[in-house]
């Protein structure tokens, strides 16, 4: 893990803290992770967070466009002894590869790619969580500045209009839970 956390501080990738990691690995444990996909793969730190708290033949499919990213996340899997099978590492955007992946196969999506396409990996976790899957937004409350009515920038803005939009969505169940810069999490009700 400190392996990966040097190599992604090496390329300049804001991989995920230790506390955000241990929740990460107790959602992904509480959604019985079999098949888990991860958008922004980095280094690797969330991937291994992740497989920790998944079942022990699960499989892990990980995304990112940056194939510098994965071939840095797949030194670290294999240093920490993570079996080739059980992660799936793509390279390519988000947008291409979600399409490519089966409908209701999924019990977990984390997404920390681009901010700014999480609404499109909100629909797609419509498509591709079984009921009471559950999607996990990185960084949505932007340190806590979307409570700042003073906060206007872009990137907050929008982190604002999607915890709105997912709060409204008849289809999952939300909750905010401020570790590290914050994870917006969210089940299927149906
Ligand atoms: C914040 S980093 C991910 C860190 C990683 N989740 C961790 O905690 O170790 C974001 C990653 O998303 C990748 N990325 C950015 N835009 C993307 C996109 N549209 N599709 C896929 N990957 C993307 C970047 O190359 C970068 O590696």
């Amino acid at each position: 893990m400190l392996a990966a956390r040097q190599r992604a501080a090496e390329v300049g990738v804001a991989a995920v803290d230790a506390l955000t990691g241990a929740v990460l690995a107790l959602l992904a444990a509480a959604a019985n992770g079999k098949a888990v996909v991860e958008l922004g793969t980095g280094a690797g730190v969330s991937s291994l967070w992740l497989l920790r708290g998944m079942r022990p033949g699960g499989i892990l499919t990980s995304v990112d466009s940056e194939s510098e990213h994965q071939r840095l996340a797949k030194a670290s899997l294999a240093e920490a002894g993570v079996p080739a099978g059980r992660a799936r590492l793509i390279a390519g955007r988000a947008l291409d590869v979600l399409p490519r992946l089966s409908d209701a196969a999924y019990d977990l999506l984390f997404c920390d790619a681009a901010k700014s396409e999480n609404p499109d990996y909100l629909e797609a976790a419509a498509r591709l969580l079984r009921p009471a899957g559950v999607i996990v937004f990185a960084g949505a409350l932007a340190g806590g500045r979307i409570a700042e009515p003073a906060a206007r920038d872009p990137e907050t803005v929008a982190l604002r209009e999607l915890a709105k939009t997912v709060r409204d969505d008849g289809r999952f169940v939300t909750a905010a839970l401020p570790v590290g810069t914050g994870l917006l999490v969210a089940a299927r009700t149906c």
